[in-house]
């Protein structure tokens, strides 16, 4: 949900970490803080809101740390041990170069999100700063076990007692690290933690359990943050971090451990994209810098996957050919956007490998009894490799025995690490919460692992194995051929900017972009959209349609299942019939749309399973146009991060 940047070298940390901020910015919004270790004190400032009200609060120098007194003890209860000594206030100015120090960014975990909730938290002594990603779901009878003992605290988040907790940790060992790991044993739920401490200076301590850490390694210095994007401009060498692990940065460099004290085993990676590819790059939002770059992320995807032989090269497998050859069944699980491109990839399994595969919100996969064994092979696909109902569907699965196969974009996430494969997207960075280039490059992967299990299975031959990847080769210049013709569509998008509602219809892979269509829609534009299955318009839906409703229609290529085309075309003369302005995404020369066609939009020849590589491209500048026609953020939409750490 928030953004997490830390610090240790030369450079002003301050400096440092509010850059990082600045490109976390996309993960979270609510508030934003800063903690910085400088002169023997901490100097700490924190605001709710954008980050401008953070950069405005600290000028050129951070606040000093705010001391609280120790509160009353409750009668009846035990002597609380005496409040540690308040040190001198440390010295106004901005903290020395290279003073160690954290920043954070994003929603309170708990409660509204005030100044007082923002992040970093601290002790009643100022000496511990602690800023926290997730939620600790004991924090009530932590909280009340540290009232007693006569800690005050000041907010209403969790976070705060988890900096309560390591001040005392700290004061019984005097090692920041040790007293991290201690607290993490106590705590329950998702956490990132990352905390400073001013008797330790030139320190700083992250711990994570289910939740995004990464650490950058540079040449003296050390990084700390939720995505490698924060650090990118100063380093690409990165080191995953395990769950339940804490990591001591200091100058004299990283130190992993579990939460029990064992020492860790790291992989250092190399992150493959730049800092370039983390900007706008001209573009007015990141949206359509990543819209633009779908091209080069479909291309990308596909490089060096397949060789002569139509055999496919996953990132990293641990599931040998002998047992993919013995998968009875497919269950694919993913969240939103991922989702559409799970379903999608079912049509491609089942076609491709005859294999019975179905898709399933992974929110809901776990709640329910889903029958999977060892011959199962359950498909994740996210993004972020970070979404929590993505991560606890996978780990149900795998507990019951069946291989995991992940498809993700971030490397050094926790899906492909706590799968039995991974193959990654090359989509680069995506920066903007709604997803587009992450969703096509998923579809690359996706019909490529069906390819394969078609391959292993003897259910395709090579030769239509390398027609499959030449037809797939050749998308990346059809969708620059769409986002070169969408002019049209944006014009369309204004002019539909005051409409209260938009309906999507397909059938087939059609369905699922309707889907999508439409999601976009409502977390970009704040506009009522849905997505229907076209053959179940006269089953309910067609009772919404009235004069002048827009409803765009997914139409599948005639020179496909002709079956499916001439359906779709009768549905358009219905909805057309009852006065629906409609918006028809057909092929290229499919000229029976045209009569029933209030806008045509029109898309290159693609087999009919490939289409919603490029069918999906104008109902992503569609969303985005009249998102900013309405006068929304479309990078940030309201209430939503990119990232969905909890459940
Ligand atoms: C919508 C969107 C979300 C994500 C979903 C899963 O535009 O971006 O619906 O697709 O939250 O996220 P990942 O792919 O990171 O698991």
């Amino acid at each position: 949900m928030c953004g997490i940047v830390g610090y240790v070298g030369g450079q002003s940390a301050q400096d440092v970490v509010v850059a990082g901020l600045k490109r976390l910015e996309y993960r979270g919004y609510d508030s934003a803080g800063v903690a910085v270790l400088a002169d023997g004190g901490l100097a700490a400032a924190k605001k709710a809101g954008k980050l401008v009200n953070l950069e405005k609060e600290l000028g050129d120098r951070p606040r000093p740390a705010r001391r609280s007194r120790v509160g009353p003890t409750p009668g009846g209860a035990a002597p609380p041990p005496p409040p540690p000594p308040t040190p001198p206030p440390p010295p106004p100015g901005r903290p020395r170069a290279g003073g160690p120090g954290w920043a954070h960014r994003g929603g309170a975990t708990r409660g509204a999100p005030p100044d007082a909730n923002a992040h970093p938290h601290l002790d009643n002594a100022g000496r511990v700063a602690v800023v926290h990603n997730g939620i600790i779901e004991n924090f009530a009878a932590l909280r009340r076990e540290l009232t007693g003992r006569g800690h005050a605290l000041e907010s209403e988040t969790d976070t705060e007692v988890v900096a309560h907790l390591l001040a005392e940790a700290f004061s019984a060992g005097g090692d920041l690290a040790d007293a991290m790991r201690q607290v993490c044993q106590r705590l329950e739920g998702a956490f990132t933690l990352v905390a400073v401490h001013a008797d330790q200076p030139d320190v700083v301590v992250g711990a994570r359990r289910n939740s995004p850490l990464v650490v950058g390694v540079g040449q003296d210095e050390w990084f700390l943050a939720s995505d490698v994007a924060a650090f990118i401009a100063h380093t690409r060498a990165a080191i995953e971090l395990g769950q339940d692990q804490v990591v001591e940065l200091s100058r004299e460099g990283v130190t992993v451990t579990g939460f029990d004290g064992a020492p860790a085993d790291v992989r250092e990676y190399h992150v493959d994209w730049d800092a370039s590819a983390a900007e706008k790059g001209g573009y007015a939002s990141f949206m359509l810098k990543e819209i633009a770059d779908q091209p080069q992320a479909v291309a990308d995807t596909l490089l060096g996957r397949v060789d002569g032989e139509g055999s496919l090269t996953l990132d990293e497998v641990r599931i040998p050919d002998a047992e993919l050859r013995e998968v009875d069944k497919v269950v694919i699980v993913a969240c939103g956007t991922a989702f559409h491109a799970g379903m999608i990839a079912k049509y491609a399994i089942e076609h491709w490998t005859r294999l019975p595969c179905e898709t399933e919100l992974a929110s809901e996969f776990r709640y329910r009894d889903p029958i999977l064994d060892q011959r199962t092979l359950v498909i994740a696909i996210s993004q972020s490799g970070e979404t929590m109902d993505t991560l606890m569907a996978l780990r149900h699965a795998r507990e019951q025995g069946a291989k995991v196969l992940a498809i993700c974009n971030t490397n050094g996430s926790t899906i492909p690490r706590e799968s039995d494969a991974v193959l990654y997207t090359h989509a680069g960075p995506e920066v903007a919460v709604a997803s587009t280039k992450a969703f096509l490059t998923q579809l690359v992967a996706c019909y490529l692992v069906a390819l394969y299990l078609g391959q292993l299975r003897g259910t395709k031959w090579g030769d239509e194995i390398r027609t499959v990847v030449r037809q797939l080769s050749a998308i990346s210049a059809e969708v620059e051929s769409v986002l070169a013709t969408m002019e049209p569509v944006r014009a369309l998008a204004r002019s539909l900017a005051h409409h209260d509602t938009v309906l999507f219809l397909g059938r087939h892979v059609g369905y699922p972009v309707a889907l999508e269509g439409a999601l976009k829609l409502k977390e970009l534009a704040y506009m009522h959209a849905e997505g229907f299955a076209a053959g179940e318009l006269k089953h309910g839906p067609i009772a919404l349609i009235e004069e002048g409703l827009p409803v765009v229609v997914i139409v599948p290529s005639p020179r496909g299942r002709s079956v499916l085309h001439d359906k779709i075309v009768s549905n358009i003369q219905e909805i057309r019939a009852r006065g629906a302005l409609t918006v028809v995404v057909a092929e290229e020369g499919d000229e029976a749309v045209v009569p029933y066609a209030d806008h045509l939009i029109t898309v290159p020849a693609t087999p009919t399973l490939l289409q919603p590589l490029v069918a999906t491209v104008p109902l992503q500048v569609f969303a985005c146009e009249l998102a900013t026609a309405r006068g929304n953020e479309v990078d940030q939409p309201r209430n939503l991060a990119k990232s969905v750490t909890v459940e």
